[in-house]
Protein backbone atom coordinates (compact mmCIF):
# COMPACT_ATOMS: atom_id res chain seq x y z
CA UNK A 1 0.00 0.00 0.00
CA UNK A 2 1.22 3.89 -0.88
CA UNK A 3 2.05 5.73 2.39
CA UNK A 4 -0.64 7.96 0.65
CA UNK A 5 -3.60 5.25 1.23
CA UNK A 6 -1.86 4.35 4.73
CA UNK A 7 -2.22 7.72 5.42
CA UNK A 8 -5.62 7.59 4.36
CA UNK A 9 -6.63 4.76 6.10
CA UNK A 10 -5.03 6.02 9.42
CA UNK A 11 -7.35 9.54 9.33
CA UNK A 12 -10.41 7.46 9.04
CA UNK A 13 -9.59 5.17 11.87
CA UNK A 14 -9.13 8.08 13.87
CA UNK A 15 -12.20 9.61 13.09
CA UNK A 16 -14.23 6.99 13.80
CA UNK A 17 -12.48 6.34 16.97
CA UNK A 18 -12.53 10.06 18.07
CA UNK A 19 -15.66 11.10 16.10
CA UNK A 20 -17.58 11.52 19.61
CA UNK A 21 -15.37 13.15 22.16
CA UNK A 22 -15.59 16.69 23.66
CA UNK A 23 -12.76 16.39 26.17
CA UNK A 24 -10.53 18.22 23.83
CA UNK A 25 -8.95 15.28 21.73
CA UNK A 26 -11.38 15.36 18.78
CA UNK A 27 -10.77 15.15 14.74
CA UNK A 28 -9.87 18.76 14.50
CA UNK A 29 -6.93 18.61 17.37
CA UNK A 30 -5.68 15.68 15.62
CA UNK A 31 -5.53 17.43 12.29
CA UNK A 32 -3.52 20.44 13.87
CA UNK A 33 -1.37 18.48 15.39
CA UNK A 34 -0.37 16.55 12.08
CA UNK A 35 0.07 19.82 10.17
CA UNK A 36 2.01 21.56 12.97
CA UNK A 37 4.45 18.11 13.22
CA UNK A 38 4.80 18.12 9.44
CA UNK A 39 5.68 21.18 9.21
CA UNK A 40 8.32 21.15 11.78
CA UNK A 41 9.43 18.04 10.63
CA UNK A 42 10.44 19.84 7.16
CA UNK A 43 12.22 22.23 9.54
CA UNK A 44 14.20 19.64 11.16
CA UNK A 45 14.97 17.24 8.13
CA UNK A 46 12.99 14.54 10.22
CA UNK A 47 11.06 11.37 8.66
CA UNK A 48 7.71 13.00 8.26
CA UNK A 49 5.65 9.63 7.59
CA UNK A 50 6.29 8.57 10.58
CA UNK A 51 5.21 12.45 12.42
CA UNK A 52 2.41 12.03 10.80
CA UNK A 53 1.05 8.60 11.25
CA UNK A 54 1.94 8.72 15.27
CA UNK A 55 0.69 12.14 15.00
CA UNK A 56 -2.83 11.14 13.83
CA UNK A 57 -2.95 7.80 15.91
CA UNK A 58 -1.12 9.62 18.84
CA UNK A 59 -4.81 10.10 21.37
CA UNK A 60 -6.37 6.85 20.17
CA UNK A 61 -4.32 5.24 22.73
CA UNK A 62 -4.53 8.01 25.47
CA UNK A 63 -5.96 6.44 28.55
CA UNK A 64 -8.74 8.65 29.58
CA UNK A 65 -10.83 6.94 26.32
CA UNK A 66 -9.82 3.74 27.05
CA UNK A 67 -10.73 1.02 29.51
CA UNK A 68 -6.56 0.97 30.36
CA UNK A 69 -3.39 2.29 28.70
CA UNK A 70 -2.97 -1.45 27.70
CA UNK A 71 -6.29 -1.47 25.98
CA UNK A 72 -5.10 1.93 24.27
CA UNK A 73 -1.83 0.79 23.75
CA UNK A 74 -3.12 -2.99 21.99
CA UNK A 75 -5.78 -0.89 19.71
CA UNK A 76 -2.93 1.46 17.91
CA UNK A 77 -1.04 -2.09 17.42
CA UNK A 78 -3.75 -3.88 16.43
CA UNK A 79 -4.42 -1.21 13.28
CA UNK A 80 -0.78 -0.97 12.63
CA UNK A 81 0.01 -4.62 12.19
CA UNK A 82 -3.14 -5.05 10.22
CA UNK A 83 -2.37 -1.85 7.97
CA UNK A 84 1.64 -1.51 7.57
CA UNK A 85 4.20 -4.55 6.56
CA UNK A 86 7.58 -2.22 7.82
CA UNK A 87 8.30 -3.63 11.17
CA UNK A 88 10.81 -0.90 12.03
CA UNK A 89 8.28 1.77 11.72
CA UNK A 90 5.81 -0.12 13.31
CA UNK A 91 7.81 -0.15 16.10
CA UNK A 92 9.10 3.79 15.75
CA UNK A 93 5.24 4.32 16.11
CA UNK A 94 4.48 2.36 18.68
CA UNK A 95 7.15 4.08 20.66
CA UNK A 96 6.08 7.75 20.06
CA UNK A 97 2.82 7.11 20.93
CA UNK A 98 3.33 5.22 24.26
CA UNK A 99 5.87 7.88 25.66
CA UNK A 100 4.65 10.97 24.43
CA UNK A 101 1.78 12.02 26.53
CA UNK A 102 2.14 14.76 29.46
CA UNK A 103 0.93 12.15 32.44
CA UNK A 104 1.51 15.09 34.75
CA UNK A 105 5.23 15.62 33.96
CA UNK A 106 6.24 12.22 34.54
CA UNK A 107 7.20 9.88 31.63
CA UNK A 108 10.99 9.66 30.20
CA UNK A 109 12.39 12.48 27.73
CA UNK A 110 11.49 11.16 23.65
CA UNK A 111 14.50 9.30 22.82
CA UNK A 112 14.14 9.62 18.99
CA UNK A 113 13.62 13.36 16.55
CA UNK A 114 10.47 12.44 15.45
CA UNK A 115 8.76 11.30 19.02
CA UNK A 116 10.53 15.10 19.68
CA UNK A 117 8.54 16.75 17.02
CA UNK A 118 5.53 15.37 17.45
CA UNK A 119 5.32 15.88 21.56
CA UNK A 120 6.05 19.33 20.45
CA UNK A 121 3.39 19.74 18.21
CA UNK A 122 0.38 18.00 20.96
CA UNK A 123 1.64 20.81 23.36
CA UNK A 124 1.67 23.29 21.08
CA UNK A 125 -1.58 22.90 20.78
CA UNK A 126 -2.19 22.84 24.82
CA UNK A 127 -0.86 26.40 24.14
CA UNK A 128 -2.52 29.58 22.99
CA UNK A 129 -5.99 30.50 22.33
CA UNK A 130 -6.46 27.05 21.24
CA UNK A 131 -4.29 25.71 24.59
CA UNK A 132 -6.60 28.38 26.74
CA UNK A 133 -10.36 27.02 24.98
CA UNK A 134 -9.41 23.46 25.10
CA UNK A 135 -8.61 23.82 29.21
CA UNK A 136 -11.78 25.28 29.52
CA UNK A 137 -13.46 22.76 27.25
CA UNK A 138 -11.99 20.07 29.32
CA UNK A 139 -12.97 21.54 32.60
CA UNK A 140 -16.49 21.34 31.58
CA UNK A 141 -16.19 17.86 30.51
CA UNK A 142 -14.99 17.17 33.76
CA UNK A 143 -17.41 18.83 35.78
CA UNK A 144 -14.67 21.16 37.31
CA UNK A 145 -15.01 25.00 37.76
CA UNK A 146 -13.49 27.26 35.55
CA UNK A 147 -11.86 29.35 38.78
CA UNK A 148 -12.06 29.13 42.43
CA UNK A 149 -9.96 31.44 43.94
CA UNK A 150 -9.87 29.13 47.23
CA UNK A 151 -8.58 26.49 45.52
CA UNK A 152 -4.90 26.59 44.88
CA UNK A 153 -2.47 25.41 42.54
CA UNK A 154 -0.89 22.21 43.32
CA UNK A 155 2.75 22.06 43.39
CA UNK A 156 4.18 18.82 42.45
CA UNK A 157 1.67 16.17 41.32
CA UNK A 158 1.75 12.44 41.30
CA UNK A 159 -0.03 10.56 37.97
CA UNK A 160 -2.79 9.86 39.89
CA UNK A 161 -3.40 13.59 40.95
CA UNK A 162 -2.90 15.13 38.23
CA UNK A 163 -6.16 13.26 36.62
CA UNK A 164 -8.11 13.88 39.65
CA UNK A 165 -11.12 15.95 39.76
CA UNK A 166 -10.28 18.69 41.92
CA UNK A 167 -8.72 21.07 39.74
CA UNK A 168 -10.13 24.36 37.79
CA UNK A 169 -9.31 25.14 34.49
CA UNK A 170 -7.48 27.98 35.92
CA UNK A 171 -5.07 26.11 38.42
CA UNK A 172 -4.44 24.64 35.14
CA UNK A 173 -2.47 27.04 33.67
CA UNK A 174 -0.31 26.42 36.33
CA UNK A 175 -0.21 23.35 36.91
CA UNK A 176 0.87 22.48 33.19
CA UNK A 177 0.42 25.13 30.65
CA UNK A 178 3.02 27.57 31.73
CA UNK A 179 5.05 24.86 32.11
CA UNK A 180 5.46 23.69 28.42
CA UNK A 181 7.62 26.55 27.38
CA UNK A 182 10.41 25.02 28.89
CA UNK A 183 9.95 20.83 27.96
CA UNK A 184 9.82 21.90 24.09
CA UNK A 185 12.42 19.86 22.63
CA UNK A 186 12.91 21.70 19.17
CA UNK A 187 14.05 24.76 18.21
CA UNK A 188 11.31 25.83 15.88
CA UNK A 189 8.78 24.23 19.00
CA UNK A 190 10.44 26.64 21.78
CA UNK A 191 10.39 29.86 19.37
CA UNK A 192 5.88 29.00 18.72
CA UNK A 193 5.81 28.17 22.44
CA UNK A 194 7.31 31.24 23.68
CA UNK A 195 4.72 33.33 21.94
CA UNK A 196 2.31 31.28 22.84
CA UNK A 197 3.41 31.57 26.52
CA UNK A 198 2.66 35.31 26.34
CA UNK A 199 -0.41 34.99 24.97
CA UNK A 200 -1.65 33.16 28.04
CA UNK A 201 -0.15 35.20 30.55
CA UNK A 202 -1.73 38.20 29.18
CA UNK A 203 -5.19 36.26 29.13
CA UNK A 204 -5.05 35.78 32.44
CA UNK A 205 -4.37 39.61 33.27
CA UNK A 206 -7.17 40.32 31.76
CA UNK A 207 -9.10 37.31 33.39
CA UNK A 208 -8.20 38.41 37.20
CA UNK A 209 -9.17 42.23 36.11
CA UNK A 210 -12.52 41.27 35.19
CA UNK A 211 -13.10 38.73 37.73
CA UNK A 212 -12.04 41.68 40.37
CA UNK A 213 -13.99 44.36 38.23
CA UNK A 214 -10.87 46.32 38.71
CA UNK A 215 -10.31 49.39 38.48
CA UNK A 216 -6.90 49.39 35.93
CA UNK A 217 -9.66 48.26 33.62
CA UNK A 218 -12.18 51.23 34.03
CA UNK A 219 -9.33 53.71 33.73
CA UNK A 220 -8.04 52.17 30.86
CA UNK A 221 -11.54 52.72 29.27
CA UNK A 222 -12.08 56.38 30.95
CA UNK A 223 -14.78 55.11 32.77
P1 LIG B 1 -2.99 16.24 24.97
O1 LIG B 1 -3.89 15.52 24.03
O2 LIG B 1 -2.62 17.60 24.42
O3 LIG B 1 -1.83 15.41 25.42
P2 LIG B 1 -4.40 15.97 27.52
O4 LIG B 1 -4.90 14.63 27.17
O5 LIG B 1 -3.52 16.06 28.71
O6 LIG B 1 -3.72 16.68 26.27
O7 LIG B 1 -5.62 16.96 27.69
C1 LIG B 1 -6.44 17.45 26.66
C2 LIG B 1 -6.64 18.95 26.80
O8 LIG B 1 -7.27 19.24 28.05
C3 LIG B 1 -5.33 19.74 26.80
O9 LIG B 1 -5.50 20.98 26.18
C4 LIG B 1 -5.02 19.88 28.27
O10 LIG B 1 -4.21 20.99 28.56
C5 LIG B 1 -6.40 20.00 28.86
N1 LIG B 1 -6.41 19.42 30.22
C6 LIG B 1 -5.84 18.27 30.65
N2 LIG B 1 -6.02 18.08 31.98
C7 LIG B 1 -6.76 19.14 32.39
C8 LIG B 1 -7.29 19.56 33.66
N3 LIG B 1 -7.12 18.85 34.76
N4 LIG B 1 -8.00 20.72 33.70
C9 LIG B 1 -8.18 21.46 32.58
N5 LIG B 1 -7.70 21.13 31.37
C10 LIG B 1 -7.01 20.00 31.27
NI1 LIG C 1 -3.14 15.17 21.79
Amino acid sequence: MSSCAIMDRAEQFVKEQLQNDSSGHDWWHIDRVRKMAVKIAKKEGANEFVCELASLLHDVADEKLNSSKEAGFNKVYGWLETNLVDVHTINEVLNIISTMSYNGGHNPPMNTLEGQIVQDADRLDAMGAIGIARTFAYAGWKGQFMYDPDNKPRDDLSEENYRDTKGTAINHFYEKLFKLKGLMNTEWGKKIASYRHQYMECYLLQFYKEWESADEELEDLNL
